[in-house]
């Protein structure tokens, strides 16, 4: 099912521009798909350093966003994934990165399988990207929000920094709580994509690729 949404998301990208691309599993079909078409495009951004070797495995350009005008598309996989097409990702522990890139993204194509489709994010647990220094802070501030805050173990992001995964939440204001846990102090991003949402959610079911916009 996410090989056949990722798939389903080659239609959407476009000769001769930039791509922006995902971290996961469902990501890496789509990097597997993408190496039939890459003499169509002008190279790619990628969200990890394992997508960026992954792509260079398949010999597709792995450009620096600073020296990209405009990426066209960004297509990435979610752990969670509302009808409105609000997101919890990061499970990968790329959502900073992630979230980067698919801000400076014209589109941005969610490929997921049908169970990552709830009514309210939070189930899976949110995860935060946090400074080292601050983890102690950030978890009691989390705690306030009603949250209970696990440290994931032997983990380091991309970036150098540690993850946070935050149990018991039911995100009933999107925009509003990614907007909050953002301005506690040492945290770099959360795992919440409300601000910038998905633009296109293409879920792979037993019954085919269904498109939801
Ligand atoms: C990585 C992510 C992934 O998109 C998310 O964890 C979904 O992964 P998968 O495609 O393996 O189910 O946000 O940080």
């Amino acid at each position: 099912m996410k090989k056949a949404a990722a798939e389903a998301a080659l239609e959407y990208v476009e000769t001769g521009t930039v791509i922006g691309i995902g971290t996961g599993s469902t990501a890496n079909h789509f990097i597997d798909a993408l190496a039939s078409i890459k003499h169509r495009i002008e190279g790619t951004v990628a969200s990890s350093v394992a997508s960026a070797e992954r792509l260079e495995k398949h010999g597709i350009e792995v450009l620096d966003l600073n020296m990209v005008d405009e990426i066209s598309v960004y297509i990435d996989g979610a752990d969670e994934a509302t009808k409105h097409l609000h997101l919890i990702k990061g499970g990968g522990g790329a959502l900073t990165r992630e979230k980067i890139v698919a801000a400076a993204s014209r589109k941005f194509v969610c490929i997921a399988d049908e169970s990552k489709l709830v009514d309210i994010l939070g189930e899976f647990p949110l995860p935060v990207e946090v400074i080292p220094m601050a983890r102690s802070y950030v978890a009691r501030e989390m705690v306030k929000l009603g949250g209970e805050p696990v440290l994931r173990e032997g983990f380091t992001t991309d970036n150098g920094n540690i993850i946070l995964d935050i149990h018991g939440l039911q995100i009933m204001e999107p925009t509003k709580l990614e907007a909050r846990i953002n301005n506690i102090a040492g945290v770099v991003t959360n795992g919440i994509f409300a601000l910038r949402p998905a633009d296109v959610l293409l879920l792979g079911g037993n019954e085919g690729v269904r498109t939801l916009t």
